[in-house]
């Protein structure tokens, strides 16, 4: 069975109560209760922090050995040199995920530490952009 880990950096943990117009109003263990139920058929982990040293002692730990990494590093994407060596430095393929298409709101949010050295991106289309990067690992290579 694939091994896949869905890594949420800070303020993630307040889904379903934080700014619900923009990231809706599920909580993050709601929908990874039914996206574990969905895709019984590979491993699913999920670990959050809104720590940026938490983040990446995480990717260091899994980036060898896990068969993918789904990462929503939320505000250190604009902002982590750190964060990004650290997928730079593995092995294990990350796809970066944002709920929110980042390109529609502040400049800010326009930039990423992660692209450049992820497999793909998949931003804007709510919860359902961490389904896409599991399905991209499923049927992937
Ligand atoms: C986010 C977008 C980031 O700009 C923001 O700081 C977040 C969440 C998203 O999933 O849309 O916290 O990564």
């Amino acid at each position: 069975m694939k091994k896949i880990i869905i890594i949420n950096g800070p303020n993630l943990n307040l889904l379903g109560k934080r700014e619900t117009n923009i990231y809706g109003s599920l909580t993050f263990t709601e929908f990874f209760d039914t996206v574990v139920s969905k895709y019984a058929n590979v491993t699913l982990e999920h670990f959050q922090s809104n720590i940026e040293g938490e983040l990446i002692d995480k990717i260091q730990e899994v980036g060898f050995t896990y068969d993918g990494i789904v990462l929503n590093a939320a505000a250190y994407t604009h902002t982590s040199v750190g964060i990004g060596d650290a997928v730079k430095a593995i092995t294990t393929p990350v796809v970066e995920v944002h709920i929110s298409n980042t390109f529609s709101r502040e400049e800010f949010r326009h930039q990423s530490y992660i692209s450049p050295n992820a497999k793909g991106v998949i931003l804007g289309f709510g919860l359902q952009s961490y389904e896409l990067a599991i399905e991209s690992f499923i049927s992937g290579s």
